[in-house]
């Protein structure tokens, strides 16, 4: 496993094992890595021969500047983790590598952007547009991970690699959860205890709703998701929604075609967390 900080030097490297003819797999991550991302980092290990993983907070996705400065930043813990399973390269570079001049390029990705994440995150999806898509053109990978939790996220990736026309695929990789249901995050590390008591109530609450969509509509699905998680002191909902899994499109019956996601999101206390489900297909 080797550590490099600048971006030329990791790319002398890939050269040469792309030269022996090897597939490049590539996790893109913000660091304070836990099983939810080793699990993507072993995906990328059963199908590539050589795994790269960038470390790299990036400043252009948070459009909440106290969120970006208490973000956690644990390198020493990531390499450890990484150490556990196949990693051979990460590439963890400064702001000013990422981007030597400021990034100013606005992607377009319609209802993808301004639904959900995009109606509480103005400007979210166009920073991770821009990293990724310089990400890309660093590593330049045969197939990257990304994790179905943030699944807005992973619909604008699609679409990006879609309008650019990069050749890499992408591979979607199911949510890790806590023995308790809690789905797996960097910022689960920044929960109170009694955020952190009553944090498995989301999926809970979301699995149960899966199951009273065999007998309620999707307006009752909704109003009693709202219900749940806001009975709960400790917790305040920002959004329940569930969308068509590819358009992002609002379900309105359960007979409309494709698969519903129920996604979520809320404070728990100061921590905001999202999660999702899949309904039906
Ligand atoms: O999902 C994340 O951790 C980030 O949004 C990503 C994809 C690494 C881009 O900064």
């Amino acid at each position: 496993m080797k550590l490099y900080t600048t971006i030329s030097s990791l790319q002398e490297a890939l050269k040469g094992e792309r030269a022996k003819g090897f597939k490049i797999g590539f996790v893109p991550t913000m660091g304070a890595l836990h099983k939810g991302h080793l699990s993507l980092v072993e995906r990328a290990g059963e199908m590539s021969d050589i795994v790269v993983v960038s470390i790299f907070v990036n400043p252009n996705q948070f459009n909440d500047k106290t969120d970006l400065a208490n973000y956690p930043r644990t390198l020493d813990s990531d390499m450890a983790l990484l150490g556990t399973v196949k990693c051979d390269y990460i590439i963890c570079p400064s702001v000013t590598e990422i981007y030597p001049v400021p990034d100013t390029r606005k992607f377009e990705f319609g209802l993808l952007e301004t639904v959900m994440e995009g109606q509480f995150r103005p400007g979210h999806f166009n920073g991770v547009a821009q990293v990724v898509s310089r990400l890309f053109e660093i590593v330049v990978p045969d197939l990257a991970f990304f994790g179905r939790k943030d699944f807005q996220q992973l619909a604008i990736i699609k679409d990006l690699v879609r309008q650019l026309k990069l050749p890499v695929g992408i591979v979607p990789c199911n949510i890790v959860r806590e023995s308790d249901g809690l789905a797996m995050s960097s910022r689960n590390k920044l929960l109170l205890p009694q955020h952190r008591e009553c944090a498995p109530l989301i999926y809970h609450t979301l699995s149960e709703a899966k199951e009273l969509s065999f007998t309620k509509t999707v307006a009752e699905i909704k109003a009693f998701v709202a219900e749940r998680i806001n009975s709960n002191s400790l917790l305040t909902l920002e959004y329940f929604e569930i969308v068509d899994d590819t358009s992002l499109i609002s379900v309105k019956d359960w007979k409309d075609p494709g698969i519903k996601v129920g996604c979520i999101a809320l404070y728990a206390g100061k921590v905001r967390l999202i999660d999702n489900i899949i309904f039906t297909d």
